[in-house]
């Protein structure tokens, strides 16, 4: 019978129980699929309650070392070859840690999103098909996962097709394949005058000239579309139409309908980045790509919705586009994992990513709420459940100076200044990213923000 050897009283002793378990799977005393002890038996030789050892397998169980099995007892899961996650998985470091509040990043909420997915990786890592999608993959993924990217993407597109799926490591890689699968070096390529900074970075090491489309409250401004096309004949447009990236601006029908049309005109590609579509719940708006579907490639990424460390994303793209797409996607990762495909296409097919995402926009509605009260008296650009805002500073703040400012003061902030796409330019926005911290976090943060905005003299506070 397997006995844990632990000593001393620093812990509470169902986690020196746990940590016992842990080294002697590390150190393979233990091996897959042995048999623990019952609460009973272990207890009587612990001189401890059966309740001490439940305890300490539930937490081994959170650790994804056992599993227990209804009416057999508990068993190894499987081996841990690298350290244990206690050690290797610190949490990221909270205001408690290390006196700031982090606003500068979009992601998810974790909402017990890691108790949400422990399950579905477990139940991955003991699925009997694992074998298969542990091996090189050909045509850009497995039909399966391609089939489950479909299913994500017609809830914008209700009729995207499986066949024109390509699924790619995240939206960062769908933007790097798209780029460079439709435009060519030293090509003129057009963004919204401020924007994510991937798309920035990544023009800049694919040899292609950014430029910025003036943007106001509703998105891309046509008319300076139109401008820029007569000026500079690009070859692609690469638009954020709803949350936008930094402004959150949501681009309206007609607009949308008028930028199509543009992009006919001067035979224009379009790259419509929908990765924030997902959190909108008044569905009002078709994509944009669906204006023009047969210059548009349609991308989004499960890093918002469920989260990052996925790292898959799907394009829909035409039809006559895709052997191009889906070479990119092999010259630049050969193929993004499977394994991640298969994990996303579980939590697509059982209706989990489904509740993620209301959970997501509940989360973002409540913290968006809160910005309203304590932020707005300013000029600031929110949505009901989107992830950010974007904040119109007033006189005399430049966004630089009041991003420091509010760094000094404990509160990390994006300058507009990191979105102009031109590098060029002023501006007096910031964006604030609401859902890193907790809630009571958020509150103290945007209520410092508040605070320096309202001091008379800024420079006074340095
Ligand atoms: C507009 C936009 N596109 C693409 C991305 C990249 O997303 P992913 O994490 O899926 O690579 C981001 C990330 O913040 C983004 O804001």
């Amino acid at each position: 019978m397997w006995v844990p050897q632990y000593s001393g009283q620093a812990q509470p002793v169902y986690l020196m129980i746990a940590d016992a378990l842990e080294r002697d799977i590390l150190a393979a005393r233990l091996e897959p699929g042995d048999r623990l002890p019952t609460l009973k038996e272990l207890a009587e030789t612990l001189k401890v309650t059966p309740g001490t050892i439940g305890r300490a397998y539930d937490e081994a169980g959170k650790r994804g070392l056992v599993v227990g099995e209804v009416g057999r007892g508990t068993f190894v899961l499987h081996k841990r070859v690298t350290q244990p996650a206690s050690q290797v998985l610190k949490s990221p470091a909270s205001k408690a840690e290390t006196g700031h509040i982090d606003l500068s990043i979009i992601k998810p909420n974790d909402s017990g999103m890691t108790e949400w997915l422990r399950g579905s990786i477990v139940e991955l890592a003991q699925s009997p098909g694992l074998g298969r999608i542990l091996d090189y993959t050909t045509d850009g993924g497995h039909a399966v996962h391609k089939e489950a990217g479909a299913a994500w993407v017609q809830r914008s597109l209700p009729q995207a097709s499986w066949q024109q799926i390509v699924i790619t490591a995240g939206a960062q890689h769908g933007l790097l394949v798209a780029i460079s699968s439709l435009s060519q070096a030293n090509q003129v390529i057009l963004c919204e005058e401020y924007c994510y900074p991937g798309i920035i970075s990544l023009a800049h090491s694919l040899g292609r000239r950014l430029k910025g489309v003036q943007v106001d409250e509703f998105g891309l401004v046509p008319e300076s579309l139109r401008q820029m096309c007569i000026e500079h004949r690009p070859a692609l447009l690469i638009c954020v139409t709803t949350h936008q990236n930094p402004t959150n601006s949501i681009m309206p029908a007609e607009r949308r309908a008028e930028i199509a049309q543009i992009a006919r005109e001067f035979d224009l590609f379009i790259i419509d980045d929908d990765i924030y579509g997902f959190l909108e719940t008044r569905n009002v708006h078709q994509p944009l790509s669906a204006y023009a579907p047969e210059r548009s490639v349609y991308l989004t990424s499960l890093s918002k919705s469920i989260l990052p460390a996925l790292r898959i994303g799907y394009l829909y793209a035409p039809a006559e586009t895709l052997s191009r797409l889906s070479s990119m996607v092999r010259s630049s990762v050969w193929m993004p994992s499977p394994l991640m495909a298969q994990l996303a296409s579980n939590l697509i097919n059982s209706g989990m990513g489904a509740e993620l995402v209301k959970v997501q926009q509940d989360e973002a509605a409540q913290r968006q709420q809160m910005a309203l009260e304590i932020l707005g008296g300013y000029d600031i650009r929110s949505q009901p459940n989107s992830f950010h805002i974007w904040l119109e500073l007033p006189q005399p703040w430049t966004s630089d100076e009041f991003a420091n400012l509010a760094r000094a003061n404990g509160v990390t902030v994006v300058s507009g200044s990191q979105f102009l796409a031109q590098r060029t330019g002023s501006t007096r926005g910031v964006r604030i990213a609401l859902m890193t911290p907790t809630r009571e976090e958020l509150a103290f943060a945007l209520t410092k923000l508040a605070s320096l905005l309202a001091a008379p003299e800024p420079r006074l506070f340095y």
